[in-house]
This record gives structure tokens, C-alpha cells and sequence, in this order.
């Protein structure tokens, strides 16, 4: 084990990140970023500082210890790794705390966020979204495992009033590599189409990712898949169907030993991103008078359920 160690040198270019969100995201971005000499603190309720016990992929461990953000400081660079469904409440509470030119970076599962989160900022406030791929869960609440490794995608959600290169440096740092888009909308359909199959029958059935290759799930899986494209190509962002599907087989595979994001929310009795997930896929079909019986039953299956 050894200490992460911050320069000075580095400190002084780099402006300090707060991360928002102690989840399996947030505390990756914050641990990998601090590596790397980025000065990171967390918005925490309570003053202590934390300390995380962090494994990486290379099974190294290195020990974090992330101080709260001292309130009263305006935050110039933020990063909120917080459920979909928190993330307007998250940024109503953080609004007077940003800095008037403010860069926010968002990244969450699902979608719809974005309208609401873009309508609360300044024009001279920069909202980004970071889509990401990399693989972590917390083993405790001080124990972070980096278990799959990733990639990420970024851009601009809204306009750029100055260029901050601090942005893309940061993301390549913490959730690298990374690679720069126009428009974020999507690579959020293909990563929904991804997450619409695999988190709700994961949940459902309280089984691993990999359990999704059995034969019995097949159909469902190929219909949940084809509605979303019918929804996607509606809405102006159409997904080939077939490289959808060998996508939504190499997740499975690749993360055969994973528990999704909904199963781990549904076995610590926590909130779901449902709404923002297959919700999100049906209320969009809504709009387009389309129907989608597969997604509807999953969604009333997992309603039911107490999801
Ligand atoms: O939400 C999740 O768990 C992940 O996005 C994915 C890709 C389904 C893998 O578990």
C-alpha cells in the first residue's frame, strides 16, 4: 500500500475538484483523479474528512483521504456522480455555492436530467455529462474496488463561454481514456438501450449480469431491445438494432460477475433509477404514440415489486 500524495506544483495549476456523490462512480473519479495530482475534495454533510481504501485494477491499493469542501468557498470545478434522481435537488442545494463561471460535470445512469439541470444554471455556468463504462462497487462503506475498466465519453451540454481545458483534463485523469463529443444524446440512448435490458430483469430476478445469457431470457431481451429502438428512431437518434444486440451480449459477458447498478440500489433497500431508465423509455414512446408492450410489463413488473 502507499499513500496518494498530492504536488504543490500540481496544486497550484490545477484548480480543486469536489465531487459530489460517495457512490462507486464519484469515489473512482475522485481516488483516480487524485493519483494523478489533482487536488480533490467531497461535498460532504459532515465537516471529518473521509478516508477510502482503494483497490485498482492492477490490484494495488492505495489509501485516499478526501477532505469536505469548506462551505463558503465558491466551488469553481464540480463533479456530481449522484442518481439521476437526485440530481436536481443535488444542484438546487449546490447553486450557491458555484462560482458564477462554473464548470459542472454530471454522470449518472439514465436519462432526463439534463433539461431540468441546464435550466437551473447561469449562461455563464458550463454544464457537462460524462457517460462512462468503467466498472467499480463499494466493498464497505471504505473500500472502493475498481473492477472493470472502461472507457468514458464527454461533451458540452451547453455552449461553451470560454474553453476550460481543466475539464477534459480531469475526466481523462479520473475516468479516462476518454473521448470528446458534439453531442452527448447518443451515446445516452445506446448507453440506456444497454441499461433499459440489463438493470430491470437483473433486479427483478436478484440475479448477476451474466445470468442475463441464459436461453429463457432471450426473447424478452431481443423485444425489450427492439421497442427501444423503435422510441430512439423516433426521437431522432436511431441505434442499429444488431450491433445494439451484440453490444447488450458483450456487457453481459464482460460483466457476467457483476451485480447491475438496480440490483445493488434494490439488496440495500435504496431508491431505484427506474423512472430513469425504463420510465424514462416509456414516457418518451408516449410522445411518439408508440407502444411498448415489454417495457411496460417489465416496468409494472418491478413496480410491483417495490421498486
Ligand atoms: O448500471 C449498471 O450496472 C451498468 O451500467 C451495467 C452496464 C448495466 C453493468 O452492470
Amino acid at each position: 500500500m502507499y499513500p496518494a500524495m498530492n504536488s504543490n506544483a500540481m496544486q497550484s495549476a490545477n484548480p480543486t475538484w469536489v465531487v459530489v456523490g460517495k457512490g462507486a462512480i464519484g469515489l473512482l473519479a475522485a481516488c483516480q483523479a487524485q493519483l494523478r495530482q489533482w487536488p480533490v475534495a467531497l461535498w460532504l454533510r459532515q465537516p471529518q474528512p473521509i478516508q477510502i481504501d482503494f483497490r485498482q485494477l492492477t490490484q494495488e491499493h492505495s489509501q485516499h483521504h478526501f477532505s469536505s469542501w469548506p462551505v463558503g468557498t465558491p466551488i469553481t470545478h464540480i463533479f456530481i456522480a449522484v442518481k439521476a434522481f437526485d440530481v436536481q435537488s443535488c444542484l438546487q442545494q449546490l447553486l450557491p455555492h458555484l462560482s458564477d463561471d462554473a464548470q459542472i460535470v454530471l454522470s449518472h445512469n439514465g436519462m432526463g436530467t439534463l433539461e431540468p439541470a441546464r435550466a437551473l444554471l447561469s449562461s455563464k455556468q458550463q454544464l457537462w455529462f460524462v457517460s462512462t463504462t468503467h466498472g467499480a462497487y463499494k466493498a464497505d462503506k471504505h473500500q472502493l474496488i475498481h473492477s472493470g475498466s472502461g472507457q468514458s465519453v464527454l461533451a458540452a451540454v451547453t455552449a461553451p463561454p470560454k474553453p476550460d481545458s481543466k475539464v477534459q483534463q480531469f475526466v481523462a485523469d479520473a475516468l479516462g481514456p476518454v473521448t470528446e463529443v458534439d453531442n452527448i444524446e447518443p451515446c445516452l440512448w445506446q448507453k440506456l438501450a444497454i441499461n433499459c435490458l440489463i438493470n430491470p430483469l437483473t433486479a427483478l430476478h436478484n440475479i448477476q449480469n451474466g445470468e442475463l445469457a441464459q436461453a429463457k431470457y432471450q426473447p424478452q431481451l431481443k423485444q425489450l431491445l427492439h421497442e427501444v429502438c423503435l422510441v430512439a428512431e423516433a426521437e431522432g437518434y436511431p441505434l442499429h438494432e444488431a450491433s445494439c444486440w451484440q453490444l447488450v451480449q458483450q456487457v453481459i459477458e464482460k460483466t457476467a460477475a457483476n451485480r447491475s447498478s438496480m440490483l445493488q440500489d434494490r439488496r440495500a433497500n435504496r431508491p431505484t433509477e427506474l423512472d430513469f431508465i425504463s420510465g424514462f423509455v416509456l414516457k418518451q414512446a408516449k410522445k411518439h404514440q408508440l407502444t411498448l408492450p415489454a417495457h411496460a410489463c417489465l416496468y409494472q413488473q418491478c413496480q410491483d415489486a417495490g421498486f
